[in-house]
C-alpha cells in the first residue's frame, strides 16, 4: 500500500481567546490524531461542530502547525522541513473551505484569483493564461468567464471555481472541508460528482471532512469518527458501515439521515445537554448509553477489533462483535 498522508500522535491545543488566554489551562482540539491516507483513494472525517476536523487538516497542512506528533507527506516528515521546502510541500497540498464567498476576493475577477498562486510560483503569464483557461473547463465553468466577479456566479459555480483554484497548483491531495455544507441541496451532488470525477482524472488523493456521516460513507474508501478532539472509532467504510461499534458512532447513525434534522443552518449539529470540559476516564461517558463505572476509571485507547478497524470503547465487541 502507498500511503501519501501519515500522521501520527497529532495534538493541537489552544489557550483560548481574550485577556485571560494566557493564563487559561490550554485545550487540546486535537488529541493524539492517527491517521494513514492512501494514494488514490479518499478517507472521510466525520464528526460534530467543534470536535476538532478543521483543527486537524489545518495541522496536517502545517497551516497551523501541530503542538506535537507528526505529518509524512508522500514519505517526507514536514516538521524537518525548511519554510523554503514546506513552501513547496504545500503547493502539493490544497483546501477548499466550506464557504466559497469567503473562499473568493469578491473584487478580483476569479482569472485574477486563480492566477494569484501561479505568479507567487513565477509562472510566465502565458502559460498563467492557459492553466486558469484549463482548470475553469474542468470544473465546467466556461474558460471565458474568468473575466466575471465572484458575485456573478451562483454558489455551486463559485465552488467550481474554488476547487478549480486549487487545482492550478497541481496538487496531488485535497482537503475538502465540508465543501458542499453551504449550497443548495439540489447543487451538492452536482459538485459531488465533480470532485469524484477530479480524483479520477488527476489521480487526486482527498481528506474529506463533513458532520454528514451518509454522505461521507457515500464518498469514501476509509472512515475516522472523531470526538472532542479524538479519533473514537476508524476503518474501512465497509467496516464502518455494516459493523459501527463505538455508541457515539452509533448516534451518529441513530440520527442519520435525520442527522440532517439536528443540523441548524449554520452547519452545526445541536450539542447534547451536558459537555463539561475534562473528566476522567472516557470522554463520551458523559453521554454515553452503555457507559458503567468502569468507563469512568481511564480514558480507552485506540484497539484493533481486526482488520484495522479500531475502536476506542471497552465495551467494544462485548454488544456487537465485529
Ligand atoms: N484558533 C483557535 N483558537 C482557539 N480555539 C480554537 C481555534 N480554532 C479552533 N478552536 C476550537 O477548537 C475546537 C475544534 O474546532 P474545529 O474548528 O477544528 O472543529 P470542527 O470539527 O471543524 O467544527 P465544525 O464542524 O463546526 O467546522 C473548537 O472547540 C474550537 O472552538
Ligand atoms: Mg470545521
Amino acid at each position: 500500500m502507498d500511503q501519501l498522508v501519515e500522521i501520527r500522535n497529532l495534538v493541537k491545543e489552544f489557550h483560548g481567546r481574550g485577556l485571560l488566554a494566557r493564563k487559561r489551562a490550554a485545550f487540546r482540539a486535537v488529541d493524539r490524531v492517527s491517521f494513514d491516507i492512501e494514494k488514490n483513494t479518499i478517507f472521510g472525517l466525520v464528526g460534530e461542530s467543534g470536535c476538532g476536523k478543521t483543527t486537524v487538516s489545518r495541522a496536517l497542512l502545517y497551516l497551523d502547525p501541530p503542538n506535537s506528533g507528526q505529518v509524512r507527506f508522500a514519505g517526507t516528515v514536514l516538521g524537518e522541513l525548511s519554510g523554503n521546502v514546506l513552501r513547496g510541500y504545500r503547493r502539493r497540498m490544497q483546501i477548499v473551505f466550506q464557504d466559497p464567498n469567503s473562499a473568493l476576493n469578491p473584487k478580483m475577477k476569479v482569472g485574477a484569483s486563480l492566477e494569484e498562486g501561479l505568479i507567487n510560483l513565477g509562472i510566465p503569464k502565458s502559460q498563467r493564461l492557459k492553466r486558469v483557461e484549463e482548470m475553469l473547463e474542468l470544473v465546467g465553468i466556461s474558460p471565458s468567464h474568468r473575466n466575471r466577479y465572484p458575485h456573478e456566479f451562483s454558489g455551486g459555480q463559485k465552488q467550481r471555481v474554488v476547487v478549480a483554484r486549487a487545482l492550478t497548483m497541481q496538487p496531488e491531495f485535497l482537503v475538502l472541508d465540508e465543501p458542499v455544507s453551504n449550497l443548495d441541496v439540489s447543487i451538492q451532488a452536482q459538485i459531488i460528482n465533480l470532485l469524484l470525477d477530479l480524483k479520477d482524472r488527476l489521480s487526486l488523493t482527498y481528506l474529506f471532512i463533513s458532520h454528514d456521516l451518509n454522505l461521507v460513507a457515500y464518498l469514501s474508501d476509509r472512515i475516522a469518527v472523531m470526538y472532542k478532539g479524538r479519533i473514537v472509532e476508524l476503518g474501512s467504510t465497509e467496516q464502518i458501515m455494516e459493523r459501527p461499534v463505538h455508541p457515539y458512532t452509533l448516534r451518529l447513525f441513530s440520527a442519520s439521515p435525520s442527522l440532517h434534522g439536528t443540523i441548524q443552518s449554520n452547519g452545526k449539529i445541536q450539542e447534547s445537554e451536558s459537555a463539561p470540559g475534562h473528566i476522567s476516564g472516557c470522554p463520551y461517558a458523559v453521554q454515553c448509553e452503555r457507559k458503567d463505572s468502569s468507563c469512568l476509571e481511564q480514558e480507552p485507547e485506540l484497539h484493533d477489533l481486526g482488520g484495522g478497524h479500531l475502536v476506542a470503547c471497552i465495551h467494544s465487541g462485548k454488544t456487537n462483535p465485529a
